[in-house]
């Protein structure tokens, strides 16, 4: 996992809307381009928001995303390339594959599946960008809170999707570009 502080991280991470955190894995082609871009324009992201870059939406691992949930975030976003424009081929399709993945594991353990959500877009649309997160973020504090054992971490996730995720393997890859 890859973080680095752009003007879109200090955009998005300059307070914390109390109760509520959502990390947001951007691929760096075309979402963390577009948050970037929002930034410079001065199109505020909501506090809530801490933005990870990664080289593609395909190096995001349902354990990024779980550890995230586990760790105190209240969801989390993979944003990419449009479907069929990722600079590596497929890594968004593999990308949608482990967020339904995710969300299932999510679901079987009585979490909310909606605290994981995919999104695409390109490099040059940075009110898409700003429209999803806002999405993620409207939704998510609709949620009820995830219960926090006293060390901060999500009970629920920690101990149930572990046990889970031990008995579920990642889905094989569904689809391929031309
Ligand atoms: Fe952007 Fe793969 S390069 S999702």
């Amino acid at each position: 996992m890859t973080a680095t502080a752009t003007s879109a991280t200090a955009t998005a991470g300059t307070a914390t809307s109390p109760g509520r955190s959502i990390v947001a894995f951007c691929c760096r082609e075309c979402a963390y381009a577009a948050a970037d871009a929002s930034a410079n324009a001065r199109r505020p992201l909501p506090p809530s928001v801490r933005l990870v870059l990664m080289p593609c939406t395909g190096r995001v691992s349902p354990l990024h995303l779980l550890r995230a949930l586990a760790e105190g975030a209240d969801g989390v976003m993979v944003a990419g390339c449009l479907l069929g424009q990722c600079h590596y081929r497929e890594g968004n399709f593999n990308a949608v594959d482990r967020v339904a993945f995710v969300q299932r594991l999510l679901e079987s353990v009585g979490v909310e599946p909606e605290r994981c959500r995919m999104f695409t877009m390109s490099a040059g649309e940075p009110p898409k960008f700003v429209a999803a997160v806002r999405e993620m973020d409207r939704v998510v504090g609709g949620l009820p809170p995830l219960p926090r054992s006293s060390d901060g971490q999500s009970r629920t996730t920690h101990d149930g999707t572990r046990a889970a995720a031990a008995s579920q393997q990642p889905p094989a890859r569904t689809r391929r570009t031309a």
